[in-house]
């Protein structure tokens, strides 16, 4: 190739990006974000709402989202990139983005914070969540803990890792011997007496219960073999599309509340070791709890 000449720019190979290349993208900017984050602990300036008085929204929130998108377009400016602060409050402009996200080969799927709630009373349990899916396929999943320092980092097909050491949904096979997580969305017309109606049929059946305000880091926890499974009824994509490949790529199992296939709609996930799956299922279902009219 002759530098001085441009045309010659013609004759060079393309330049293939690879998904350890997105991977480091996604690592690079929860990292990022995940300090700015925790640096702004205890300093919220602006307090917001959005469908309800529980539903918090900050400055930082908004700020964050923005840095991700920039750091994300900057290596791939024409990806598509779908984050919770890019969408207008309540269920129907989510539905309505998914649809139009589905649309895009490049699609980033962003919490910037998950567990705003926590972050505004200083509850140290947040994270930020940054999620690649190609072709409609969920193909990188990044959690960062930034309390912690804990990064959680999943590449479809390669497993999952917490700092390089590889993570891995725990042995527990009885719901009786089971730590579950659970949540509960802002929504309490639809969401609460769902998600309360599985905490009344699961909790007596297991070892113990924790709802600790943060999606994204109760899935990696599911990856991590910290609790055996989780559910939740009314969740968006942002909350779970990069702790759904964090738990598959480390041996678990995710589904909808009744059973099925996860997929980016999916409003109501159970995530699980696998091995107590379909009992937490069919609780879930007994208790008339999955979210759906059955
Ligand atoms: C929320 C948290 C919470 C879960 C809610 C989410 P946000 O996300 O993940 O644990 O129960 O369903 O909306 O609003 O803090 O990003
Ligand atoms: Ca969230
Ligand atoms: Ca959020």
């Amino acid at each position: 190739m002759n530098p001085l000449n441009p045309d010659s720019r013609k004759e060079r190979e393309p330049y293939v990006v690879t998904s350890k290349g997105h991977t480091a993208v996604a690592i690079n900017a929860a990292a990022k974000a995940g300090e700015w984050i925790k640096s702004r602990q205890g300093l919220v300036k602006e307090l917001g709402t959005k469908t309800s008085a529980q539903d918090l929204v900050t400055e930082v929130d908004k700020g964050v989202e923005q840095m991700i998108r920039r750091l994300i377009l900057t290596h791939y400016p024409d990806h598509a990139i779908l984050g919770e602060e890019g969408v207008e409050p309540g269920d129907e402009a989510a539905a309505a983005a998914i649809t139009e996200a589905r649309k895009h080969e490049y699609l980033w799927i962003v919490d910037p914070v998950d567990g705003t709630t926590n972050f505004v009373h200083g509850f140290p349990f947040y994270c930020v969540s940054i999620a690649l899916v190609i072709r409609g396929d969920l193909t990188v999943g990044v959690i960062y803990d930034p309390i912690r320092d804990e990064m959680f980092v999943a590449e479809k097909g390669k497993g999952a890792y917490m700092h390089g050491v590889p993570t891995s949904v725990s042995s527990e096979s009885e719901l009786a011997g089971s730590l579950l997580a659970m949540g509960f969305p802002p929504d309490r017309e639809f969401a609460q007496p769902a998600n309360m109606a599985g905490l009344q049929s699961l909790l007596p059946q297991i070892r113990g219960i924790r709802a600790g305000g943060s999606a994204a880091l109760h899935l990696a926890y599911v990856a991590a073999g910290r609790v055996d499974g989780y559910w939740e009824v009314g969740l968006k994509p942002w909350d779970c599309a990069a702790g759904v490949l964090l738990v598959l790529e480390s041996g678990g199992k995710v589904t909808d509340t009744l059973g099925r296939a996860y997929d980016i709609g999916t409003c109501h996930v159970v995530a699980s070791n696998g091995r107590i799956h379909e009992d937490l299922v069919a609780s879930l279902k007994e208790a008339d709890a999955t979210g759906y009219k059955l």
